[in-house]
Formats: structure tokens, C-alpha cells, sequence
């Protein structure tokens, strides 16, 4: 493989990642969150790009975009496929590369798997997913879960946004029918597995100085929304000692969140208090209410369990000590994920192909690959980017370990064609 062949995939990679990165929702930062009107202009370009790549693409009930290749050779897989992609859904003030260089990466290589002439055995699925971040809906990977069959219906009208609509309301105004769900979902039988390409979105990769790495899993998280509840009252009257103050409850709280996980970093464990609201929000009113999420990751599952343990109790140790209430709703879970040895070995053999070192690591981020492990194998390729940095606007991965990415996902789909990726 000459060098000019990945400089190219990777300048191509490059002008597509810029082409949706000017789809925004907000002037000057990219921001493009579920069912948005940039993420439907961004589900639109996707669509064109698959269709100009050959292949017949169709949109489903939750927004994922979808183009299809049918096998090029008849065989005993071609009633079956593998299922390539990522999300095109942001968080606020993104990056260019988180999620979307999985979908550029699928779609280039499906125009060089035809341009070369590769025959596969099998289908090649590539979606582009909206809800991987989980920002705008308390669902969080709404898009990948009906893709697997594992949708819970009851989020259709149960989650809401910040503004009170409701994801019926929005999947409606985006062009999706919530009524054709279940269509959404795979035959397990006809999958073969789930392929994603990502940058790592940490520092690892950087540091040894290796553009790719294979994922051996997932990191679990459960996500938390927390409501305290005190009493409202006027702040120059209320003595100290009187006081049911919700916002000074929750800033203890936070601090336990933050302390329950430093005491587990040995388990890779990081929690999060990213989002929080009070009322009445007046500065001379002692806040009534506050609501904060809380996001809680280890690289295994009974820590995570352990640590939502200790944090409830600390919890009720605060809120009876200043006379509040709270309530601690755990509206997302999802376990460590394994990615499968066969898919694992078929990215390992690419990376050797192409001449370079095999590191395998584990992802501390999240994954549509959590979802899609429902459905199927799952295995993914991380990509080098620089300093760690992501959900962030400074987030860079270089053109070139994205070409690698690319000729490697095109070599990994051909080693699992010639069954190299058997184990
Ligand atoms: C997704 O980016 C997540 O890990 O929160
Ligand atoms: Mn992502
Ligand atoms: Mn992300």
C-alpha cells in the first residue's frame, strides 16, 4: 500500500469531516444534537455521500441513516451482513471527529472496496446513529438500541428535553414515524457483527506513538438524574441554622460524587457532574429544588455498582443532615462491553498489514457498540488524537492516521471475508 493511497483517504476523510462540521446548530461551535435541524442536514448529506458511494440508503424510525451493499459474490453469508458506522449526533461546543469520522470512514471505504473491485461475501450495512450522546433526551444511544431491538417504547413519550418535547414529538418533526420502531431492528440471525471506527478521545495512543489501537471493551456508565428538594426562602432573613437550602446540599453532594471516585481510580472509575439547574434561581432566594446529573464510569461492573452504593448513602447522610429531600433516578445503564476476539483478531491482522504495532486498549468513553451488543459481535478501531482532547472544539486527529483507519476497517471487512478473523 503506497503512502499517497492513505494520504488520500485521509485528505478525503479531512474534507468530509469539514463539510459536517459546518452543520451546526449554533453559530461559531459545532453543535448538532439529536433530531436538530443540523443533525437533519447532516442525515441528508450522509445520505447523498452514501448514495454517490453506491449504496441504496433508506432512513429509519429513530433517524439513523442507513446505505446498503449487497454481497458482490453469492455464497452461504450473503443473506447476511456486517454493520458498519458511528453517530453524527455532537455534544455542545463539539469537536469535528467524535462519531462522525466512524461514519466518513464506513462510506470511504465502501466506494474503495467497489473502486478496487473487493468481492465480499456478505452485505455491508453503514449507519449513521443520532443519539450517542445522549444530550438532548434523557435516553442516550436511542438511535443504536432500535437498531438492536432494544428500544424501550416508553421513551417515545417519557423523555423529554429541556424545552418539553417530547422524542415522539421531535422524531416526528425530524421525518421519522415512531410508530415503525420495531421495524428498525435487525434479525440477529442476518448480522454478522458491528464495526466502528473512533478516535480514542484519550491520551494513550499519542503517548506510544501509535496512530491505531484495537478495543478489547467498553467501559460500563450508569447515569444518574438527581433532584434535592429544601425549601425557598428569603436570604436576608433566614438564619443559617434554618436554612433547607437545596443548592448548598447538592454542592456537598458533588463533592461526594468526586471523592467515592478518586477513592476508586484503581478501577479506572471517573464520575461526572455535568449538567445541573436550580429554582428558583434569584440571588435573594435560598434555591427550593436542584437538579445535577450524575455520570459514573470503571472499566468493570461491580465497582460501578459499589460506587452508586456509596454515593446513594452519602446522599442520605447529607440530606438528613440539612434537612433536605432528594430523589437519585438511574435513567441509563449499561454494562462493560466486550469487544468480540474474532472482530478484535480481524482489526489486529489490518494493523499488522499495514506495517504497524497491534496496541490493544479499552475504552473509557461510551459506544453505539454498547447498544449494538445486543444485537451482535461488536469490535472497534481507535484512531490516535492528539493530547486526549475531546468534547471539546480543540479535539484533532491527524489525515493520515485517519487514512490508516480507513485502509485498515477496508482490510479488516477482507480478513473477515477470508475468515482470517476466526479465532
Ligand atoms: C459519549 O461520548 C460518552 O462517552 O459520553
Ligand atoms: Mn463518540
Ligand atoms: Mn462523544
Amino acid at each position: 500500500m503506497t503512502t499517497a493511497v492513505i494520504a488520500d483517504l485521509g485528505r478525503r476523510a479531512q474534507s468530509m469531516l469539514d463539510a459536517l462540521a459546518a452543520l451546526s446548530d449554533e453559530d461559531g461551535r459545532i453543535t448538532r444534537l439529536y433530531l436538530s435541524p443540523a443533525h437533519r442536514r447532516a442525515a441528508d448529506l450522509v445520505a447523498r455521500w452514501m448514495g454517490a458511494a453506491g449504496m441504496a440508503v433508506s432512513e429509519d424510525a429513530l433517524g439513523t441513516v442507513r446505505g446498503h451493499l449487497p454481497p458482490a459474490v453469492p455464497g452461504p453469508l450473503a443473506n447476511r451482513r456486517y454493520l458498519v458506522g458511528s453517530h453524527i449526533d455532537t455534544v455542545v461546543d463539539a469537536g469535528r471527529y467524535d462519531g462522525t469520522l466512524g461514519v466518513v470512514a464506513a462510506i470511504l471505504a465502501v466506494e474503495e472496496i467497489r473502486a478496487r473491485g473487493l468481492k465480499l461475501p456478505f452485505g455491508l450495512d453503514v449507519l449513521a446513529f443520532g443519539d450517542e450522546e445522549g444530550v438532548r433526551f434523557p435516553t442516550t444511544l436511542a438511535s443504536s438500541s432500535a437498531v438492536a431491538g432494544v428500544f424501550k417504547q416508553a421513551d417515545l413519550d417519557g423523555a423529554r428535553d429541556s424545552a418539553g418535547v417530547s422524542l415522539r414529538e421531535a422524531l416526528v418533526g425530524f421525518g421519522g414515524d415512531p410508530d415503525r420502531v420495531a421495524a428498525a431492528a435487525y434479525a440477529p440471525e442476518s448480522v454478522l457483527g458491528y464495526l466502528e471506527v473512533h478516535i480514542e478521545q484519550g491520551p494513550v495512543l499519542e503517548i506510544e506513538g501509535r496512530p491505531l489501537g484495537v478495543v478489547t471493551s467498553i467501559a460500563g456508565q450508569s447515569r444518574y438524574m438527581v433532584t434535592v428538594t429544601g425549601e425557598a426562602g428569603h436570604a436576608g432573613t433566614v438564619p443559617m441554622t434554618m436554612r433547607r437550602d437545596a443548592l448548598a446540599a447538592s454542592a456537598e453532594m458533588m463533592l461526594a460524587v468526586e471523592a467515592v471516585a478518586r477513592a476508586g481510580r484503581a478501577d479506572q472509575m471517573v464520575a461526572t457532574v455535568g449538567r445541573l439547574s436550580l429554582d428558583p434561581g434569584a440571588v435573594n432566594v435560598i434555591p427550593a429544588r436542584v437538579s445535577f446529573t450524575v455520570d459514573l464510569r470503571a472499566e468493570t461492573d461491580p465497582p460501578r455498582a459499589a460506587a452508586a452504593d456509596a454515593i446513594k448513602q452519602r446522599f442520605r447522610e447529607i440530606a438528613e443532615a440539612r434537612n433536605v429531600a432528594f430523589l437519585m433516578d438511574r435513567y441509563h445503564d449499561t454494562p462493560t462491553t466486550p469487544a468480540s476476539p474474532r472482530i478484535q483478531a480481524a482489526f489486529a491482522r489490518a494493523v499488522e498489514d499495514l506495517g504497524l504495532p497491534v496496541r490493544r486498549l479499552t475504552s473509557g468513553a461510551g459506544h453505539d457498540g454498547h447498544a449494538m451488543h445486543a444485537l451482535c459481535d461488536i469490535g472497534m478501531l481507535f484512531v490516535r488524537c492528539r493530547a486526549g482532547i475531546s468534547h471539546n472544539p480543540n479535539e484533532f486527529a491527524d489525515a493520515t492516521d485517519m487514512g490508516l483507519a480507513v485502509e485498515a476497517l477496508i482490510r479488516a471487512l477482507t480478513a473477515l471475508a477470508d475468515g482470517q478473523g476466526e479465532v
